[in-house]
């Protein structure tokens, strides 16, 4: 983290857990434990359905509500689908996009990128997703990789806009597995990921973007992962399920940075 240059951002991603009844439990038990300080900005990535309860719970707190997705489109004849706009009028604030379990499901580099853009036009913030399977980590090509991931994301999106936008590296073999990459791998990784940023716009914008770190990141790892200096925050699945946990997780990034 560097508190000075960029946000720290602990976010959840509560993927499909929960019903809008037990976000309400959750929500209740978690503002009743949740720290006082502003060391970080918090986000909850909840179920669509469960948008409405989340929003009214946090209403008089610092933590923002988000989606997990949404469609590139403003409108139209796309059955089931969320547009961008609906989510800032149901109260949103973030919404993750190009999750790899919604890129396992279809999600190309050029969906992702124009819900990036529907999402920057709603006044969004998106959680942009990257991260390399096992085998492109052992073939070696992690760095080309996510540095393709986030061109391709990012692509149209200017210089003010580069601003709103949050990145979150997430391996896939980290995902839900427990195995969580070491504070050093997730830390190369998110270096280059500001390189890629440097290189897109500038040294300034770079130094300004918070990028997060995601995959089996709990209240146990979640010190030392922070204390890197650019891991500027988690996007937590399961351990942000847990109100307790989710707590410990903030708790961690009240620690003396660089
Ligand atoms: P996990 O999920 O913390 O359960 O590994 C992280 C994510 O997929 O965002």
């Amino acid at each position: 983290m560097n508190r000075k240059y960029r946000k720290t951002v602990i976010a959840g991603n509560w993927k499909m857990n929960k019903t809008p009844s037990e976000t309400k439990e959750f929500m209740t038990a978690f503002k009743a434990i949740m720290p006082k300080g502003r060391w970080c900005d918090i986000a909850l990535c909840v179920p669509a359905v469960c948008i409405p309860a989340a929003v009214r719970a946090m209403r008089e707190t610092r933590v923002g509500i988000g989606a997990e997705n949404c469609n590139a489109n403003p409108s139209g004849a796309y059955t089931g689908e969320i547009a961008a706009n609906m989510l800032t009028d149901a109260g949103c604030k973030y919404v993750i996009i190009g999750h790899s379990e919604r890129r396992a499901m279809g999600e190309t580099d050029a969906d992702i990128n124009a819900k990036v853009h529907a999402a920057l036009e709603a006044g969004l913030i998106p959680i942009v997703c990257c991260g390399e399977t096992l085998e492109q980590r052992e073939a070696g090509i992690t760095s080309e990789w996510i540095a393709m991931q986030i061109k391709l994301a990012l692509q149209g999106v200017s210089e003010e806009q580069i601003r709103k936008v949050i990145i979150a590296y997430e391996p896939i073999w980290a995902i839900g597995t427990g195995r969580t990459a070491t504070p050093e791998q997730a830390q190369q990784v998110c270096e280059e990921i500001r390189t890629v940023v440097r290189k897109l716009y500038s040294s300034k914008h770079a130094r300004a973007t918070s990028i997060l770190y995601g995959g089996s990141m709990n209240e146990k790892n979640a010190f030392e992962l922070l204390a890197q200096p650019d891991i500027d925050g988690g996007l937590i699945g399961g351990a942000s399920l847990v109100p307790e946990k989710f707590v410990k997780i903030i708790e961690a990034a009240n620690q003396p940075t660089m």
